[in-house]
């Protein structure tokens, strides 16, 4: 977690490197630092709170603000609390070396006592401090440059890092290297400049050339020279290929929304449509998806299928198995990331792990996936940002297409996710012969109005708003839901819960009666996923076992439903659809509750307390 952003060229580097950490934000808002070289001295600013904090802390100095090169970072607290002195940038002993980190040094306390036995001594609790330092008592005793010390430094650490390096004594280049945690390097004109950043948002407007360093790979950077990618463990160079960036400045701007997280719920209609693109084709009763086209048979012969993922993905992939032993008929799993990677899970050539992430390069996801590679397993990635980790680490993929999610809590990137899984689900039935031809042109039809369906399903934003006054002083709530949607009700807790830090349990509706119900009063309101489908009258049953115990009940009924009307105390309706594409627009009211709670109880939405978009350390 944690953004680093940095700058070498002609302009001045406190704007570029502010403006990159504001939209690096989401990576951590433990504290900022920046500091920046004017050619004489090296002026360093740093604060606990976030990017807007230290603006406050540099705007009355204007000799905090000079210099053509600067180094900024975001930080999400690991070592040390979050206060002024861990934040980052930090700096060596002699004061020549200035580093920021994103990542963790497993081994930083063996390398401190060491380096604390050689009379180095350290200010912060932080891992990086003792990076920093581990780095220049390398390049005093070797006699290197700082290139070849951070090489020889890295050689000697445990852990993951993402590292900006600068060196004053050498002023016209900076240093960076990554393992597991990202690092973009944009390539400006004839290479007169250089951003560095954890992604590419922070340079979306300068230039559209990017190098992507890969794990294990180091980066020297100076003006006028093609970037040097180097090996870290044998020193071997590397051709750095330069990509063409596919995002834009519009994506990344909030659009006149008040939050990311409003925006990008009501991007949906649009997102669920940019991942159909290409894909989709009702009127030709087909669905194309290049990974299954090709890796087809890796799925009909697999003994079975595991999802791993994490969070909200994990929600995704939930709902993907039911969609694929629905309508594919493959048995699936589905597993927490982080757990099924320390597990020592069976696993064999014949198995199909499918690695579900927004990000593309959360830290228990890549290493399940490394893991399920090394015993033989295919891998099949689903993810939103093109080239991330992920995406490069899998055998094949989809991506979702959603755009840029900004917003800590996940919106768009669910749906997309699990519109993804839909296709695949679909396609795999086909040509498993598992669903009837009927059927495949019945789901594509439905599929295809979903993007309307959503758009209307937004008008209700007011009546949503008007619910989240009721409840927005609750402290507990439950969420119920069956079948396909028992995964939204998880989610739809998981949305309180982290933005508006009201406890919020999910549950399978008929689960109720083995424990939670004991919960029920008046003050505890239940949000029920209640269309007309499958369970439906089991549902109603559970809704009226609540309300004889005083419950409130918030319920998401199909449009024209009348029963549960006269039952609840409040209803959301959704539009008609296929029941196993239900969760495309359950979901969507509950997305909204989340939002208008969190607002009405002043939380901060995009950036909630503790969290972090990208969560690239274990
Ligand atoms: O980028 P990923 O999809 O791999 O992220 C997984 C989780 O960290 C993420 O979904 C998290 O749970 C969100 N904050 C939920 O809104």
């Amino acid at each position: 977690m944690c953004g680093i952003t940095a700058y070498i060229g002609p302009r001045d580097a406190y704007p570029i490197v502010i403006n990159g950490l504001k939209r690096l934000e989401y990576r951590g808002y433990d504290s900022a630092g920046i500091m920046l070289y004017d050619g004489e001295e090296l002026q360093l600013s740093k604060t606990k709170g976030k990017v807007a904090d230290l603006e406050k802390i540099t705007a009355t100095a204007r000799n905090k603000r000079n210099g053509k090169i600067g180094i900024g970072h975001t930080r999400w607290a690991t070592h040390g609390v979050p206060n002024d002195v861990n934040s980052h940038p930090h700096v060596s002993n002699s004061g020549d070396l200035v580093m920021v980190h994103n990542g963790i040094i497993e081994n930083y306390d063996t390398i401190k006592k060491e380096l604390t036995s050689r009379g180095y001594t350290f200010k912060s609790d932080t891992d990086t401090e003792v990076l920093v330092n581990l780095i220049e008592e390398v390049k005093l005793n070797e006699g290197c440059k700082l290139g070849k010390a951070v090489q020889l430094a890295l050689n000697s650490v445990v852990g993951a890092y993402a590292i900006a390096v600068f060196d004053r004594t050498k002023p016209n280049e900076l240093v960076v290297a990554r393992l597991g945690s990202p690092i973009a390097i944009g390539i400006g004109e004839d290479f007169g400049e250089f951003f560095i950043a954890s992604d590419a948002s922070p340079f979306v407007e300068f230039t559209k050339d990017v190098v992507y360093l890969e794990d294990e790979e180091l980066a020297i950077i100076k003006i006028g020279r093609e970037v040097r990618v180097r090996k870290i463990h044998d020193d071997q160079l590397v051709d750095a290929m330069i990509q063409k960036l596919q995002i834009s400045l519009e994506e990344i701007e909030k659009g006149g929304y008040d939050h990311f997280m409003l925006k990008e719920i009501y991007e949906q209609p649009k997102a669920i449509t940019d991942t159909f693109r290409g894909r989709l084709m009702p009127e030709d009763n087909f669905i194309k998806l290049l990974g299954i086209d090709t890796y087809g048979e890796r799925f009909l012969n697999a003994d079975r299928v595991i999802i791993v993922a994490c969070g909200t993905s994990w929600h995704a992939g939930l709902v993907g198995e039911y969609l694929l032993e629905d309508m594919a008929r493959i048995p699936v799993e589905v597993e927490y990331a982080s757990e099924f990677r320390y597990r020592n899970p069976v696993l064999t050539k014949n198995d199909v792990v499918i690695a579900i992430s927004q990000s593309g390069e959360t830290a228990d996801t890549l290493a399940a996936i490394k893991l399920a590679k090394s015993r033989g397993a295919f891998v099949y990635g689903i993810c939103n940002v093109v080239g991330s980790s992920i995406a490069r680490e899998t055998h094949t993929g989809t991506y979702t297409h959603a755009g840029p999610e900004i917003g800590v809590a996940s919106t768009k990137a669910f749906t997309t996710q699990i519109t993804v899984l839909t296709l695949m689900a679909l396609k795999l039935g086909r040509e498993k012969g598992s669903i009837s031809e009927e059927m495949f042109g019945r789901y594509l039809k439905a599929m295809d109005k979903i993007p309307q369906q959503v758009e209307k399903l937004l008008e209700i934003n007011d009546h949503v708003k008007s619910i989240a006054d009721v409840y927005k002083n609750a402290t507990n709530c439950l969420y119920l839901g069956r079948g396909f949607n028992f995964p939204v009700a998880l989610e739809g807790a998981l949305k309180l819960k982290e933005i508006s830090y009201i406890h919020a349990e999910g549950y399978p509706a008929a689960e109720m009666k083995h424990g939670p119900i004991a919960l029920i009063d008046e003050n505890m309101p239940t949000f029920v996923i209640a269309t007309k489908h499958g369970h439906y009258e089991k549902v109603v049953s559970n809704i009226q076992e609540i309300k004889s115990r005083s419950g409130k009940i918030i319920a998401i009924v199909t449009e024209g439903d009348t029963t549960v009307k006269e039952i609840a105390d409040h209803t959301i309706e959704i539009p008609e659809t296929e029941e196993a594409l239900t969760p495309l627009l359950t979901t969507i009211p509950l997305q909204l509750l989340s939002y208008h709670i969190a607002v009405m109880l002043d939380k901060n939405v995009d950036q909630p307390r503790n969290l972090a978009k990208s969560v690239t350390v274990e």
